[in-house]
């Protein structure tokens, strides 16, 4: 009889809400569908190169009969998202061998899906992979694990903000993550009734957008404002000879410095850097659904002979598609023309240029 097919899985990339949840439903189709063997690979890559594995049951992290890996943010498997992969592609290859692992899915964003796509290439393993990232910036899925959770994170604290700004007459300036993608400050600032939204995609005016402020104040007496401000943005150009503080320092600060020099009336002004409170928490209902599809897509992709190709949401269904077209279109950066941005604009917020 043909020993069953041991199924290795790993997280990679920073952790995000639904990694648990991936984990389980993979564990789970693998093991009551097709009888296979699963094992987590902890660490990602590092774990690999150590040659660790953890196997793992359905229900093997039940407390009293209920199962946490639904509702758990975080990965059980630990994750990093530094180090210099590449550089050990032998050794790691040599790893996977001695852990007779038959198939490999990595669940990680671009950069992660990238390497691990090198390394399945060179070693000739079977490999799945499946998005995940708050950045929301791995190309041909519509979504991926974990952003749906950090946008109502930073949609809550934008109504927290929201309703201390506006007892104390204060333009609160958040700073939120996305690295070069402004996908997370654009959604979660339109779901949260910002009233500017600066993204990296998008130059903006520091002139233009304090006069989008001094209008709130002015033709709506709206004595507070709220200012979405992407990590990733560059510096606007025409403040340049104003600022003499290198923005070399967050965004979030070097945008409210800004705010306060070149307004014309005093303007009371606090920051907020949102940090990796948008990577924790328990994942949404959304998040925990497009793990349980992924998860499943990705078994049976290895049931059905598949490598080198990346799980997608694409126009209501859970697609295949090749990781080298993935890796060639990310990261995908906000349209600036798209439907968002002019809703954004549409509404009255200040989203730049
Ligand atoms: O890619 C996810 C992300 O959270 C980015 O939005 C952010 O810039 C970065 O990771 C933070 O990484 P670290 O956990 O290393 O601080």
């Amino acid at each position: 009889m043909k020993a069953p097919t041991r199924l290795g899985i790993l997280t990679s990339g920073g952790d995000c809400p639904g990694l648990n949840a991936v984990i389980r439903s993979v564990v789970s189709h693998a093991t009551l569908t097709y009888g296979w063997q699963v094992f987590g690979i902890p660490y990602a890559t590092q774990g690999l190169l150590e040659r660790q594995i953890i196997p793992l049951h359905v229900h093997s992290f039940d407390l009293r009969g209920i199962d946490p890996l639904l509702s758990m943010g975080g990965t059980i498997l630990g994750t990093i998202n530094k180090g210099n992969t590449l550089a050990c592609i032998d050794d790691i290859i040599a790893s996977y061998q001695a852990l007779a692992l038959d198939a490999l899915i990595g669940v990680g964003g671009d950069g992660s899906i990238a390497i691990l796509s090198q390394l399945a290439l060179h070693g000739n393993w079977q490999f799945i992979a499946i998005p995940k990232t708050i950045d929301h910036d791995v190309a041909l899925t519509e979504r991926s694990i974990g952003f749906d959770t950090a946008t109502n994170t930073i949609t809550d604290a934008l109504n927290r903000l929201t309703f201390t700004a506006a007892s104390h007459d204060r333009v609160m300036v958040v700073e939120v993550m996305g690295r070069e993608a402004g996908h997370l400050a654009l959604q979660s600032g339109i779901a949260g009734g910002a009233d500017v939204i600066l993204i990296p995609e998008v130059p903006y005016s520091i002139t233009a957008l304090c006069r989008h402020l001094a209008e709130l104040r002015d033709r709506w007496q709206r004595r507070f404002a709220i200012v979405v401000v992407a990590e990733g943005i560059h510096p606007a150009m025409d403040v340049a000879e104003l600022i003499n503080q290198s923005p070399s320092c967050g965004r979030g600060q070097y945008i409210a410095d800004c705010i306060i020099q070149c307004n014309t009336y005093p303007v009371d002004t606090r920051v907020s850097v949102l940090g990796h409170i948008q990577r924790g928490g328990i994942p949404s209902a959304l998040d925990r659904l497009t793990a349980a599809v992924f998860g499943k897509a990705a078994v049976d992709l290895i049931a059905n002979g598949k490598s080198n190709q990346m799980v997608a949401w694409q126009n209501g269904h859970a697609v295949a598609v090749p990781i080298e077209q993935v890796c060639d279109r990310s990261p995908l950066a906000v349209d600036p023309g798209g439907d968002l941005v002019q809703t954004a604009r549409a509404l009255g917020i200040y989203v730049g240029e």
